[in-house]
């Protein structure tokens, strides 16, 4: 392991091929808003990821092919404004980049120019192949996206682990370097066996970035909402809960519902002054009887 080298202003793309080569560990988040762009940007976190996993955290739908490029691009805009040395990367969501070649490229093209990502993501090998082409040769990098794919979840039969049988496997390795030959700067792997993520990170010269696939691809990415313990459905196995934001927002409201309940908010430390004659003026002008009445 090397020592990362500093720099300044955003990072880099071609930096992620050189964190795969040096052997530095890549680290990528979502976000869906302007602080939690600028959190993770202080936290020095390489990328974030505007996800579509917005539709259940922060848009309360119930999957993500729910979720618009409309929505998404709201969203996008305000965690780019607050991500500024990160590669913020759009996730492209179900239906914009189905149809053909031409919606693909037209809806990657506003993303970069409405919400101002560096980069787009979509889902799966197979069909998105010549998208990712078409995209990448509109001069827009995108990531690839296999294994477990939120977006074809009812075609896949749930949320499950992909990849956990020989010829599965071989779908996922092949996928993922028939991504990296459309011309992807990288490649999440959601949802794969730690030893299948391994030998795919190896075949690859462009960086894999895992999320429930192991220790051995070149970063790691996790759901905001889920890290930080602010999303209260059930979590996959493979989330870690760094903290539980969710219990302190839940006791700050509680404590203020209490205090303004009981009167004792706010008080005098929360409260605006006026000069003592400028009242006694304010008072006398209206009190009952003077021409404001
Ligand atoms: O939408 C999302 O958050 C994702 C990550 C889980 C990789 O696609």
């Amino acid at each position: 392991m090397s020592s990362r080298p500093q720099i300044a202003g955003k990072l880099p793309l071609t930096e992620l091929a050189e964190m795969k080569r040096r052997g530095d560990r890549i680290v990528m988040v979502t976000a869906y808003d302007f602080p939690g762009g600028r959190l993770a940007d202080a936290a020095g976190i390489d990328l974030v990821l505007v996800g579509d996993s917005a539709a259940r955290t922060v848009l309360g739908y119930p999957s993500e092919v729910r979720v618009t490029l409309e929505e998404m691009i709201v969203l996008a805009r305000a965690a780019a404004r607050g991500a500024q040395r990160p590669i913020v990367v759009g996730d492209l969501p179900f239906g914009s980049y189905q149809v053909s070649d031409t919606e693909a490229v037209r809806n990657a093209i506003r993303y970069v120019k409405e919400a101002g990502v560096d980069a787009v993501k979509l889902e799966g090998a197979g069909q998105s192949l010549p998208r990712a082409r078409a995209i990448v040769g509109a001069g827009i990098p995108v990531m690839g996206h296999v294994g477990l794919t939120p977006q074809s979840a009812t075609l896949l039969g749930g949320y499950k682990a992909q990849g956990r049988t020989a010829d599965k496997a071989r779908g996922i390795l092949d996928g993922a370097l028939a991504l990296e030959e459309a011309g992807c700067f990288a490649v999440v792997l959601e949802a794969v066996p730690a030893p299948v993520a391994a030998r795919v990170t190896k075949a690859l010269s462009v960086p894999t970035i895992g999320i429930g696939s192991g220790r051995d691809c070149d970063g790691q990415v996790l759901v905001y909402h889920d890290m930080l313990g602010l999303y209260e459905g059930k979590a996959p196995r493979f989330v870690k809960q760094y903290a539980d934001v969710a219990t302190a927002i839940r006791h700050a409201l509680e404590a203020f519902a209490a205090e303004v309940r009981s009167g004792s908010f706010p008080d005098d430390a929360h409260t605006y002054s006026i000069p003592d004659e400028e009242l006694a003026a304010f008072q006398a002008a209206t009190a009952s009887g003077s021409p404001a009445e």
